[in-house]
C-alpha cells in the first residue's frame, strides 16, 4: 500500500491516506498547523503528499513545499491543486494568501525559473503532469486543450490571454528529486 499524506485534508480525507489539518472539525488523523513548525514525520516516509486547495492558504509557500519535499521519498509525488489566479475563487476567499499561475512551481525545477537555479530553496522537483482547467466556455472553444498540450501556447496564454481566457484550477503532479 502506498503511504499517502493528505495535508489540509478537510472533512473528506483522501482514501487510505493519513490526514493532517489544523482544524479539529475535519477528518484529520493528526492536528498540525503548518505555519507553526515542521510536519511531525521523519524524512522520506511518504510515497505521495497531497495538498488539495491548501497551498494558497499557508504563510510561506517555499517553506511548505520544502516540508513536503522532506517527508516524501526520492521519486515520490507531491500532488497540488490550487486555483489559477485569474479564477473568481482565487480572490473571493479572504483566507487565500497566494494567487498562483501555471509556472509558480517551476521555481523548484532543476532548470530554474529563468534558466537559473532558485536562490531561496534547495528543494528540487520535476513536473510529471500539469492539468490546467479553464472556464467552461474556453474549454469548449479548445483553449484548454491547447494550454495543456503546448508549453509554448501555455506561456503565450499566461503572458497575453489569461485575463480574458480565464483559468480555473491547476493540478500539479511533481516528482521529488533528492
Ligand atoms: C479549502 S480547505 C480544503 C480541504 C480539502 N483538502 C478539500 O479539498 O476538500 C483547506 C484546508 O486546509 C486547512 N489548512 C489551511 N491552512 C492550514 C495550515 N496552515 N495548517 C494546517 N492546515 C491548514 C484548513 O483547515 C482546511 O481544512
Amino acid at each position: 500500500m502506498p503511504r499517502i499524506l493528505d495535508v489540509g485534508c478537510g472533512p473528506k480525507k483522501y482514501p487510505g491516506s493519513i490526514g493532517i489539518d489544523m482544524n479539529p472539525d475535519t477528518a484529520a488523523d493528526v492536528l498540525c498547523h503548518l505555519d507553526q513548525g515542521s510536519l511531525p514525520f521523519r524524512d522520506s516516509v511518504f510515497d505521495e503528499v497531497r495538498a488539495v486547495h491548501l497551498i494558497e492558504h499557508v504563510d510561506n509557500v517555499i517553506r511548505t513545499i520544502e516540508e513536503f519535499h522532506r517527508v516524501a521519498r526520492p521519486g515520490g509525488i507531491i500532488f497540488l491543486v490550487t486555483p489559477h489566479y485569474t479564477d473568481f475563487s482565487s480572490f473571493c476567499d479572504p483566507t487565500h494568501r497566494w494567487h498562483l499561475n501555471s509556472f509558480s512551481f517551476w521555481y523548484f525545477y532543476p532548470e530554474g525559473l529563468h534558466g537559473e537555479a532558485s536562490w531561496y530553496s534547495c528543494a528540487r522537483l520535476k513536473q510529471r503532469r500539469l492539468r490546467v482547467r479553464l472556464l467552461q466556455v474556453w474549454r469548449y472553444l479548445g483553449f484548454e486543450f491547447l494550454v495543456n498540450h503546448s508549453l509554448r501556447f501555455r506561456r503565450f496564454w499566461e503572458f497575453y490571454l489569461c485575463y480574458v481566457v480565464r483559468g480555473k484550477v491547476m493540478e500539479f503532479e511533481l516528482e521529488v528529486l533528492k
